[in-house]
């Protein structure tokens, strides 16, 4: 031992310059640990827990940031916590607690949105916390909303907001109304924004539980938000002018796929509804099915990308009028209004001129049929969807008045309607019936089509 102390007492040196490499390394290691303004990684971790009284899943996300990470788990123990407290040993249904997460990016900027809920009891109560925290993934560190916009974008989110949640008035009842008006009191309160590359989003949380955990999302172009946003963090590119879109459709269906088939249009009404209308879109891939939408025009600037891609599928699109008014009680000028302004942004996303008019409520007279220069489309089978809301009853509905030629009246915002269409779908493919849109029902039927004249079927 005394050789050694006597090396160092000799060597004081030697002796320091060890000491400074050690405090040196410290230094280095507190750095990554706790101020870690190195490269950002976001990684996933997974806890799994199964007993007899409970599920537990946790997935949750792990940053190059040891803060934010600490600030995570201290979240996730507080879910857990409040969670084993609520749980009913007595009931026989499993008690269970979910947490995920989902990010996007703008710009360096991530918005990382933690979701937790569970169903405890023996009534399945169900409770539900959503929060949103920001990364600035160019220096690895935390921001608040506040960083990221103007105090100024609430009053813009929550005009947009009400506007949106009172233009879907048939979707209120998914959600509690009262909730709702609380929520838009205290609006900006507890905001959940994110950020994406092409729109930013208002998330509101499922209030009331249907069968799933899907949240409402408001999609809000950076057109109308940019001037509210800091620049700092984010940027926008100039657009000049709206372009068509660069995309190209589908191909058309070969005809040989029609060969001996009866054809039906499904035409939905009243849409897009971001959650059910992706949904119905997915579904009518799988199926290799066309349909018909009739969008009302106050809801499309909110639903661009959407619209896009129905276009693009292949599906025909047309005008429901801007405000879903009925077109014959209206003067010369408010109708003009009404269907340009309607045609106009529809013409700016398809890049086509829009030839398809459905009236609001199928009201029209002959007056109407002689000012407006477009096609009327209406119905010869309304499946009364929305009066039901029963996909079963839409489904034998369809079924049971299927004709070749027939033109269905469903709604794009109820759920029902959709999966009632699915079903029927389902059922008269294999009774050799093909699903068309207006357009491949006029080409395959050789309908030589006038503007000024209301079709209810196609012969
Ligand atoms: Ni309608």
């Amino acid at each position: 031992m005394n050789e050694y102390l006597n090396f160092f007492k000799k060597n004081k040196i030697f002796t320091l310059a060890i000491i400074l490499i050690i405090l040196i390394i410290i230094l280095v290691i507190i750095n990554i640990l706790i101020f870690n303004h190195s490269s950002f990684t976001i990684d996933n971790e997974t806890i799994h827990k199964n007993n007899d009284n409970y599920n537990m899943q946790i997935n949750y996300p792990v940053f190059s940031n040891n803060e934010i990470n600490k600030k995570i788990n201290k979240i996730i123990d507080e879910e857990k916590d409040k969670f084993l407290k609520k749980i009913d040993k007595k009931s026989n249904e499993k008690n269970e607690l979910n947490i995920d997460y989902n990010y996007t990016i703008k710009n360096d900027i991530y918005s990382v949105q933690i979701r937790s809920y569970s169903y405890t009891g023996l009534n399945r109560d169900f409770y539900f916390n959503d929060l949103m925290l920001y990364i600035n993934s160019k220096d690895n560190t935390e921001l608040t909303i506040n960083d990221l916009i103007d105090q100024e974008l609430y009053s813009v989110l929550k005009d947009k907001c009400y506007q949106y949640l009172k233009d879907k008035e048939q979707d209120l009842n998914l959600y509690d109304d009262n909730i709702i008006k609380d929520y838009l009191a205290d609006f900006g309160k507890d905001i959940l924004l994110s950020f994406s590359e092409d729109e930013l989003n208002i998330i509101i949380p499922p209030f009331k539980v249907s069968d799933d955990e899907t949240d409402f999302r408001i999609p809000l172009t950076y057109d109308d938000t940019s001037q509210f946003l800091n620049n700092q963090y984010f940027t926008f590119p100039q657009v000049e002018e709206q372009q068509p879109p660069t995309q190209t459709p589908s191909t058309p269906r070969d005809e040989s796929f029609f060969q001996d088939k009866k054809l039906v249009a499904l035409t939905f009404d009243d849409g897009p509804n971001y959650k059910v209308t992706t949904f119905l879109l997915d579904e009518l891939d799988n199926k290799n099915a066309k349909a018909s939408f009739f969008l009302v025009g106050s809801r499309i600037s909110s639903q661009k990308e959407l619209i896009k891609r129905m276009y693009n599928s292949g599906h025909s699109v047309g005008s429901h009028s801007y405000n879903h008014k009925n077109l014959t009680k209206l003067t010369d000028e408010q109708l003009l209004k009404e269907i340009n302004d309607t045609n106009e942004l529809i013409s700016q996303i398809t890049g086509e001129d829009v030839k398809y008019l459905r009236p609001p409520y199928g009201s029209y007279n002959k007056d109407l049929l002689n000012k407006i220069n477009m096609t009327f489309i209406l119905w010869n089978v309304d499946t009364l969807d929305w009066q039901s809301r029963d996909s079963q009853k839409v489904c034998d509905n369809i079924i049971n008045s299927a004709k070749d030629g027939a033109i269905i009246l469903l709604h794009d915002l109820y759920q029902t309607s959709v999966d009632g269409a699915l079903c029927a779908i389902d059922k008269l493919q294999e009774q050799g019936y093909a699903f068309v849109s207006i357009d491949e029902m006029i080409k395959l039927k050789n309908i030589d089509l006038k503007t000024n004249t209301a079709y209810r079927y196609f012969k």
